[in-house]
């Protein structure tokens, strides 16, 4: 039988990535999404087909929502406030966004007995130096002061209440924790790495690497995100946990500047810029983040493995084109 998904921020770049996935499979497909940081040209393509629809407006909003997630069968929550620079920039809004909104859906799905998928983040693991980082593992912040944190915050608030609804109410939920995921449609403007340097290299311009690019990062095709989210979502053993989703490869950031510029043959010179400039004063970076694929690969016998060169040469490829 069909099904029809609700997929919160579904006009954002992992959204709309999940959005054409479910569409291809035959699914039926409902987005909500304020294009606050998504795009509209994400899901144009999909507006003619009479299994989507996509309705503008706020997850904040309770009425819409109580009406989306009664029509629905299982939600994949995906809105939120994204990105480190954004949420620096933007704190208190994220902070509703992130916490009030999750809060809000998860309600709902109780309220309706409906599954849900929410979107968590490796940025909860916090200053950890080892690596494969597991999900049980401890969580290391740094001071309320430093708004970079409340992004993890948030989110670990979010895994909290998911898991508090699963055992106090028996909501069916899992919580999936991405992280660094890169692919076509991925804006730069919010301080993503990958995009941003591909841009930069495609326009000769300097390749500018935060901080002294020692810190390292893998990096996930979001293909195999959103292939990882459609198995967790029929996986009766994932409810209940959280799980990582994310590719192996490390690589520092400094690393991956020198990359992209030979995979574009860009003439950019690689300047680095300290974080202080960007961010502001007190800022902190994590300098590595590896996740542990075990627990993903026994509960749904996949893990992320698109290669990271091709993962790079497909997102230089999308940007290319709308250069
Ligand atoms: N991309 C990554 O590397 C990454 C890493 C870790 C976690 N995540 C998580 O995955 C999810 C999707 O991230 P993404 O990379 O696609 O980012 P994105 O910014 O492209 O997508 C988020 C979407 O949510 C929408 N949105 C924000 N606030 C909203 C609100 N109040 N009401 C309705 N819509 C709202 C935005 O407009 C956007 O389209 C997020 O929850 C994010 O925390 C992403």
């Amino acid at each position: 039988m069909r099904m029809n998904i609700l997929v919160t921020g579904g006009a954002g770049f992992i959204g709309s990535h999940l959005c054409d996935y479910l569409i291809s499979k035959g699914e039926y497909v409902s987005v909500i999404d304020d294009l606050s940081t998504g795009f509209f040209e994400n899901i144009v393509h999909l507006q003619d087909n009479s299994r989507f629809q996509y309705i503008n407006d706020t997850i904040l909003n309770k009425d819409r929502m109580n009406s989306l997630v009664q029509q629905c069968d299982a939600i994949v929550h995906l809105a939120a406030a994204v990105g480190v620079k954004y949420v620096v920039e933007n704190p208190l809004a994220s902070i509703e966004t992130n916490i009030c909104g999750t809060e809000i859906v998860l309600n709902l799905a109780n309220k309706h007995k409906k599954k849900i998928l929410i979107a968590s983040t490796s940025e909860v693991y916090g200053k950890h130096m080892h690596a494969p980082l597991k999900e049980d593992d401890n969580l290391i912040y740094g001071p309320p002061t430093t708004m970079r944190w409340s992004y993890a915050a948030s989110k670990l608030i979010d895994e909290f209440t998911a898991l508090a609804y699963h055992r106090t109410k028996k909501l069916k939920v899992a919580v999936f924790r991405c992280f660094n995921t890169i692919g076509p449609r991925q804006t730069g403007i919010y301080g993503m790495v990958v995009p941003r340097f591909i841009q930069q290299a495609l326009r000769d311009e300097p390749i500018s690497v935060f901080g002294d690019g020692q810190q390292t990062r893998t990096f996930t095709y979001v293909g195999d995100v959103v292939e990882s989210i459609c198995r967790l979502m029929e996986c009766e053993k994932a409810i209940g946990e959280v799980i990582n989703i994310g590719g192996t490869e490390e690589i520092s950031i400094s690393e991956l500047a020198k990359r992209i510029k030979s995979l574009v043959g860009s003439n950019s010179e690689i300047i680095y810029i300290p974080y202080e400039q960007v961010y502001g004063k007190n800022f902190e970076d994590m300098m590595r983040r590896v996740p542990s694929s075990e627990k993903l690969n026994h509960l749904i016998d996949f893990v992320p493995q698109t290669p990271f060169d091709t993962i790079l040469e497909k997102t230089a490829e999308y940007f290319r084109s709308i250069i």
